[in-house]
């Protein structure tokens, strides 16, 4: 982090006329060291490694910055505003021939850094993942570096072009849990939102793989797996259809109906449930899925109601209430079957116990008015099932 951090203190101290190129000394083993004479005790940064600092800097990055812009604003919040306010005066007044000239000293300065651009580190983290003859913890740290580089929409977008997505999803079937659960993690971020991400994981065969993974019983693992799932599929009406092809409903009933699962797990998994189900209602036209209206599935959604995890009841009632608009959900089934009426009862009572005794209490009457919503739906549709024509 340090050198990071002295990196952009010094760009930006740089900009402002502080900063002499000469001063950076470049000692052939002691890698790079900086030091302004203005500021000798604070401007010092001492880095082992390579003589061009390339490997300091990457170094830093883990879970630090993973962007030059991330840097300098860490920097520009850590300054002392009064010198902040010293150097932009000096800056006015540098003639604009002398801003040039200090432009191209930090020009310089970069380049002779070889200051790696987010492309070049992504680069050589693959080129580590795909060198066999490294240990597994380097390549742990390659996935680590991964995972902070694709967060930009941009580098996520460039990951595939420069070979990075074959990898990871390689790393799927690695046989060390660790490494396939930050690999699940990075395809998860770099896919979230981004349908060209989506499209390129799909293609690679990146979803089955995954599917395989959320039986893991390395827990971390199958959330983390499920969390890619679900960022492949989002509004991803292709995700879709392969992830029903490859019996992703049976998976999710699964995990629903086994109250043995990680919590985590499960929320996460009802929280996909609802958010497929919300996808079916806009895209209604194409017709729905007819595991929507399994009996059995509805029961295992309903049954979370009765969770003692209020996070997961919530996103149960999220899920009922999505379900209970499609066109082929029975309302009989949910009555009937699945007792929604008694569900939705308890669920008041403990509901009114939470706020009366003002233990989250806000989050009580949220939910309490979502219960309600749900249950004017649920009626509604009743209604319409058991009017008699006339
Ligand atoms: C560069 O640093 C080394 C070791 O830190 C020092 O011995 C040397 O005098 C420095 N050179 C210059 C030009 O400052
Ligand atoms: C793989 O890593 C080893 C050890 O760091 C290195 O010597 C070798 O050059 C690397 N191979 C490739 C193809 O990068
Ligand atoms: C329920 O889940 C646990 C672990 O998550 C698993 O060991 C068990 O086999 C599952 N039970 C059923 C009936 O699938």
């Amino acid at each position: 982090m340090a050198s990071s951090v002295m990196l952009a203190a010094l760009m930006i101290t740089g900009v402002v006329g502080l900063i002499r190129a000469e001063r950076v000394n470049k000692s052939g083993s002691g890698g790079v060291v900086w030091s302004t004479a203005e500021e000798e005790g604070d401007l010092v940064v001492r880095k082992g490694g390579d003589a061009d600092g390339s490997t300091a800097v990457l170094e830093e990055l883990d879970g630090g910055f993973s962007s030059l812009d991330g840097m300098l604003q860490w920097a520009i919040g850590h300054s002392d505003p009064t010198k902040l306010k010293e150097t932009a005066e000096n800056v006015q007044q540098l003639s604009s021939e002398n801003l040039k000239q200090r432009q191209l000293e930090i020009k310089e300065l970069m380049e002779s850094l070889k200051m790696p651009s987010d492309a070049q580190l992504m680069q050589i983290a693959i080129d580590d993942l795909k060198n066999s003859s490294l240990l597994l913890e380097e390549h742990l740290r390659a996935l680590q570096e991964l995972l902070i580089l694709v967060e930009p929409i941009d580098n996520a977008n460039d990951l595939h072009k420069v070979g990075g997505l074959s990898v990871v999803i390689r790393a799927l079937d690695n046989p060390d849990s660790e490494m396939r659960m930050t690999s699940a993690w990075i395809i998860g971020k770099a896919s979230q939102n981004n349908p060209i991400v989506q499209k390129q994981v799909l293609e690679l065969g990146g979803l089955p793989r995954l599917m395989k993974m959320v039986k893991s019983s390395f827990k971390q693992e199958a959330a983390k797996a499920l969390y890619a799932i679900s960022a492949l599929v989002r509004n991803n009406v292709d995700g879709q259809e392969l992830f029903y092809a490859e019996a992703g409903d049976l998976m999710l009933q699964d995990i629903l109906s086994n109250s043995t699962n990680d919590i985590t797990l499960r929320r996460k998994c009802v929280f996909l449930v609802a958010d497929l189900a919300e996808s079916q209602l806009e895209t209604r036209n194409k017709g729905e899925q007819p595991f929507f209206s399994n009996p059995l599935f509805l029961k295992s959604v309903v049954d979370l109601t009765a969770s003692t995890d209020l996070d997961l009841q919530e996103k149960a009632l999220v899920a009922i209430k999505n379900l209970l608009q499609l066109r082929t959900t029975e309302v009989q089934v949910l009555k009937h079957f699945c007792d929604l009426d008694g569900a939705l009862e308890k669920m008041r009572e403990q509901l009114q116990q939470l706020i009366l005794e003002g233990d989250r209490r806000d989050y009580a009457m949220d939910m309490e008015s979502l219960r309600r919503e749900v249950k004017l739906i649920y009626h509604g549709k009743l209604e319409k099932v058991t009017q008699v024509p006339t």
